[in-house]
């Protein structure tokens, strides 16, 4: 499916999710279910301090990340996204999954604050491409809609 198609299937399957766990639980999901070669796609929160994993589909991730620490904790730190081609030549990268060989990271700020980020892994060097960037950050946009908090 082109990004264009599946930004509308991700809009109207975000809009009925009853609460923000629904929504990223779902988001998750649908994340890990449209784009091919993944195999990581989840949620890490803000709680004021650290990060802590929320809902996610993939193997067991590390519960914690300290803001500026791994990844996901540098895009948090630097309000952007962060796309990482090789992760085993990337230093500040925390394996949670052996099998991760790229990532990307968007950060989502609600009402101008941290709420967590967004973190997909593939199992490929260099899978994510600029597109594929620009939809993932595009699905941000549309989640950060849907999630009143
Ligand atoms: N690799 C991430 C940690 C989270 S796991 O990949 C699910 C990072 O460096 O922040």
């Amino acid at each position: 499916m082109k990004s264009t198609e599946l930004l509308q299937s991700a809009q109207a399957l975000l809009e009925i999710q009853p609460n923000p766990t629904s929504v990223l639980a779902n988001a998750s999901a649908f994340l890990m279910e449209s784009l091919e070669k993944l195999n990581w796609v989840g949620f890490y929160l803000f709680d004021g301090k650290k990060l802590n994993v929320g809902p996610f589909q993939g193997k067991v991730a590390c519960s914690t990340i300290m803001i500026g620490k791994g990844v996901c904790g540098e895009a948090a730190l630097k309000q952007k996204t962060l796309v990482v081609d090789d992760v085993l030549s990337y230093q500040n990268h925390i394996a949670c999954d052996s099998n991760s060989r790229s990532e990307v990271v968007v950060p989502i700020f609600i009402k101008g604050r941290l709420f967590g980020v967004l973190d997909v892994d593939s199992p490929i060097f260099k899978r994510f491409d600029s597109d594929t960037v620009a939809f993932l950050e595009e699905f941000v946009k549309l989640l950060v809609k849907t999630i009143d908090i």
